[in-house]
């Protein structure tokens, strides 16, 4: 696995490319690279950036991780009581046109996709992330693959795009190897697939944490997202992968951006300061190379379908 660059020169014109450059891209995405643009192909308003690299110098609640939902127009993560109105509207006008930015440019260069994958939330995401004191399994600078406690896939793969807005400094990740490897070395039996695990245990503290006891409809994990949950705490809480599995380092420069599966290919972030980016979720039933994705490797050694 490796990093793939992409230069403005691959795009002449800015013409989205042939279906099957498209869909060699693709098939590398689903290999475990990561796409890489030293050049950002979004256009970002210079104000909409100053604005947002405002937002750390306030004391607003601004400067939280700051999530936003396409689909329902909503932000989330801003508290509005405090936050200033002007402040939260211009943040939602900006995260918007980012978010629509990106999907137009995903639409022609991963045309193979756009007609089989869900919009789900973009990030605003300005603090500091070397040092960062966040409970263990909300820690972005361990290894892990993503799976998210609220949202079950069913499948469908995880592709997130970035954007480096930091006007100087190069956001620093590292990356393991794929799944398919991670799987096998580090999975012990008690987090290996089990088909008969279906309700998701989270979704019912919550249920009790936020006082709704048996009243919360349970949120319906299948058992591959049953298993990827548990294979992204398993990952962040064992000192031997995170002190022993081989990582890659790669430094994204300001004004860059990259994309990645992030289900499949284990990532950190150990420093960088502000960064947008905007999350699919593929449906299996478009993947290129749909015999490679995390779904089909575990029911490979599960025997037996997770969704
Ligand atoms: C993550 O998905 O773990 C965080 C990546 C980032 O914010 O750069
Ligand atoms: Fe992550």
């Amino acid at each position: 696995m490796g990093l793939v660059t992409i230069t403005p020169e691959a795009m002449p014109g800015g013409r989205p490319p042939s279906d099957e450059r498209a869909r060699a891209w693709c098939a590398q995405l689903e290999a475990g690279d990561i796409l890489y643009f030293p050049q950002t192909p979004i256009a970002i308003p210079q104000n909409d950036l100053a604005f947002l690299l405002g937002q750390q110098q306030t004391d607003s609640s601004l400067h939280k991780n700051i999530a936003y939902k396409p689909n329902a127009d909503k932000l989330s993560g801003v508290d509005t009581k405090t936050a200033d109105a002007a402040a939260v509207t211009r943040l939602q006008s900006i995260m918007r046109n980012y978010s629509q930015a990106v999907v137009r440019f995903l639409t022609g260069f991963l045309s193979p996709y756009h007609a089989d994958w869900r919009l789900d939330y973009a990030s605003f995401r300005p603090q500091e992330e070397q040092g960062r004191d966040l409970p263990l399994r909300r820690r972005n600078d361990l290894l892990h693959t993503d799976a998210f406690p609220t949202r079950p896939t069913y499948g469908a793969r995880i592709l997130r795009f970035f954007n480096n807005i930091h006007p100087a400094r190069t956001r620093d990740w590292v990356v393991g190897d794929p799944f398919s490897k991670v799987v096998h070395e580090f999975s012990p039996a008690q987090i290996a697939p089990r088909p008969d695990s279906s309700t998701s245990r989270a979704a019912k503290s919550l249920g009790r944490a936020v006082g709704l006891g048996a009243a919360i409809p349970s949120i319906k994990r299948s058992p591959y997202d049953d298993f990827m949950m548990r294979f992204h705490n398993f990952l962040k809480e064992n000192p031997k992968f995170q002190a022993e599995s081989p990582k890659y380092p790669w430094q994204f420069p300001s004004g860059s951006s990259w994309m990645v599966y992030t289900d499949a290919v284990p990532h950190a972030v150990l420093a960088g300061q502000y960064a947008l980016e905007q999350t699919f979720l593929v449906s299996p039933d478009a993947l290129v190379a749909p015999e490679t994705s995390p779904l089909k490797v575990l029911e490979g050694i599960a025997g037996t379908r997770l969704i």
